[in-house]
C-alpha cells in the first residue's frame, strides 16, 4: 500500500519506518526541513532503540522517503497524520489541535481519488467527526472517509510496541475504510486483537488507557509514603498486589511521579473535558493533584536531609522523565531539581542521555557532570531520579572517597543499597523505612 505519514515525531516516525519495514511504500512528511534533510541522510532524529536500523534498511529498499512537501499525498491510499496535540497553557488543560488543523488546510486539495485518513495524534472524543466536516468543507468533491487509529507507543520502545502491540484500536464507520485497514493491518491479525469500534470510543480509548496508568502509578506512590511511616515495604505491597490478575503487576512501581509528554498533558486533557461536558472525573482530578505534590513533597524531603549543612550541595543523577530516553519533558526529575535551585541548593546534574536537553531547562543554574563520579564530587546528598541501568552498578567505595557526607536519596529503587551501606552510605529509598 502507499502510505504518507505527517508530522514525524515520536509517534510519526517509528509509525513510518515500522509500515516501511512491512512492504509499504511510505512518505515521511515533516514541515521541519532540517529534520527531512537529516533523515533523507539516514540519520535518526529522535532517540529510539532500533529505529535507525530500519531507517538505513526501508531507505536503501526504496520503501521509504522522506519529504516537506505534501504534493504526493494524491497518491497514498493511507495518509496518517501524527502531529502534536500539546497542552493550550494557562486554558486548564485545553488540547490545542492547531497543528492538524494546518495540515488538514493544507492536505484538503491534494486528496484525488478515494484516500483513508489515519487520526494518529491524541484528540479528545468528538474531534475526527469536526475534522471530517472541516475537509469536506474545504473540498467537497473529495473522496475519503476519516478514522481514529491511536497509538499507546512508549517513548523508548516505540519500535517494540508497533511490532509487538497489546492491541490494536480502530475507531471506523465505513466498511469501505475498515477493508482498506485490514488489508493494512494484516500481518498483525494472527499475533494480537484487533478491536473496531466508533471513532469516538476510540479516541476515548486513547485518553481512559493514558489517564489509568497515570492513576495506577500515584495509587502505589501514594501507598509508598505510608509504607514509609509505617514500616512497610512497598515493593513487597506492589508485586503482592500484582499477583491478583485483577490488578496485574505492571504500573505499580513506585517512584517520584509520572512525567513525559503524554501521560501529563493526556490526564489534565481528559479532566478538562470531563468539567467541561459537566462529568467531573474526580478520580483523574485528583490524580493530577497528588503528581504534582508529589515532586513538591520530594523536594522537601531532600532539603530537610541536608539542613544541617552550610551551602549543601546535591548530586542529582537521571533527568529525563523515566530511564533510557534523552526526553526531559515534564519530567520529576527536572522539577524536584528546579524545586532545590529555588532554594538555593547548589546541583550538579549527570544523566548517561539528557544531558543536552536539560541544559535547555537549566542552563547555567547547574553544573553538568561528566559521569556519576564527576558528579558526586564534594556531595552531601546523591539523589537518584531514573531507574537507569548503569546506576545499579556503581563503585561505592570510589563514591564514598569523593562525597562530602553520605546519603543518598534513591527516587526509583535502583542502586545496590546493601553495597552503599557497606560503605557507610545511609540509605533513604522510596517506600522502603527498612533500609
Ligand atoms: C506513555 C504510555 O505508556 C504509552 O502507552 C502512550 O502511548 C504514551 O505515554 P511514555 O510516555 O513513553 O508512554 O512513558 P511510560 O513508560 O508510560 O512512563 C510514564 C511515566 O510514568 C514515566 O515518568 C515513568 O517513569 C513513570 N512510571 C511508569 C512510574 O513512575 N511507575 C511505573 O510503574 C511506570
Amino acid at each position: 500500500m502507499n502510505m504518507h505519514v505527517i508530522g514525524l515525531g515520536y509517534v510519526g516516525l517509528p509509525v513510518a519506518v515500522a509500515f516501511s519495514e512491512l512492504g509499504n511504500v511510505v512518505v515521511g512528511i515533516d514541515k521541519n526541513k532540517e529534520k527531512i534533510d537529516l533523515l533523507q541522510k539516514c540519520e535518526s532524529t529522535i532517540a529510539e532503540a532500533k529505529l535507525k536500523d530500519l531507517l538505513i534498511k526501508n531507505i536503501n529498499t526504496k520503501r521509504l522517503s522522506f519529504s516537506t512537501s505534501l504534493e504526493s499525498i494524491g497518491k497514498a491510499d493511507v495518509v496518517t497524520i501524527a502531529v502534536d496535540t500539546p497542552t493550550i497553557s494557562g486554558r486548564g488543560g485545553s488540547v490545542d489541535l492547531s497543528y492538524i488543523n494546518t495540515v488538514v488546510h493544507d492536505i484538503a486539495n491534494y486528496l484525488d481519488g478515494y484516500t483513508v485518513i489515519v487520526i494518529k495524534s491524541t484528540v479528545l472524543p468528538g474531534t475526527c467527526k469536526k475534522i471530517e466536516n472541516l475537509i469536506k468543507q474545504l473540498n467537497p468533491k473529495a473522496s475519503f472517509d476519516l478514522v481514529s487509529i491511536p497509538e499507546f507507543l512508549r517513548e523508548g520502545m516505540a519500535i517494540h510496541d508497533i511490532f509487538e502491540p497489546d492491541r490494536i484500536i480502530i475507531g471506523v464507520e465505513s466498511q469501505r475504510a475498515k477493508n482498506v485497514l485490514e488489508k493494512l493491518y494484516s500481518p498483525f491479525k494472527d499475533k494480537t486483537k484487533i478491536f473496531f469500534t466508533s471513532r469516538a470510543s476510540a479516541e476515548m480509548i486513547k485518553y481512559a488507557s493514558n489517564s489509568f496508568l497515570a492513576m495506577k502509578i500515584t495509587f502505589i506512590n501514594e501507598i509508598s509514603n505510608l509504607c514509609e511511616k509505617r514500616g512497610c515495604n512497598v515493593y513487597d505491597v506492589a508485586y503482592a498486589m500484582g499477583l491478583d490478575t485483577r490488578i496485574g503487576e505492571k504500573f505499580l512501581n513506585p517512584g517520584p511521579g509520572f512525567g513525559g509528554n503524554c501521560l501529563p498533558k493526556d490526564i489534565l486533557a481528559l479532566a478538562n473535558f470531563g468539567k467541561s461536558t459537566g462529568s467531573r472525573l474526580r478520580l483523574v482530578e485528583s490524580t493530577i493533584v497528588a503528581n504534582e505534590s508529589r515532586k513538591k513533597e520530594l523536594a522537601a524531603k531532600i532539603l530537610h536531609l541536608v539542613e544541617e549543612y552550610k551551602n549543601p550541595k546535591v548530586a542529582f543523577l537521571g533527568l529525563s522523565f523515566k530511564a533510557g530516553v534523552d526526553d526531559c519533558r515534564s519530567s520529576p526529575s527536572t522539577d524536584i531539581i528546579t524545586e532545590l535551585l529555588d532554594k538555593n541548593i547548589d546541583v550538579c546534574v549527570y544523566d548517561p542521555m539528557a544531558i543536552d536537553n536539560s541544559k535547555k531547562i537549566f542552563k547555567s543554574r547547574v553544573t553538568y557532570a561528566v559521569d556519576v563520579y564527576n558528579a558526586v564530587k564534594d556531595a552531601d546528598l546523591i539523589a537518584f531520579g531514573t531507574e537507569c541501568e548503569d546506576f545499579k552498578f556503581l563503585d561505592w567505595a570510589k563514591i564514598g572517597t569523593l562525597v562530602r557526607n553520605k546519603i543518598i536519596f534513591d527516587l526509583r529503587n535502583i542502586i545496590n543499597s546493601q553495597e552503599a551501606k557497606k560503605n557507610g552510605f545511609v540509605c533513604h529509598i522510596i517506600g522502603n523505612s527498612n533500609i
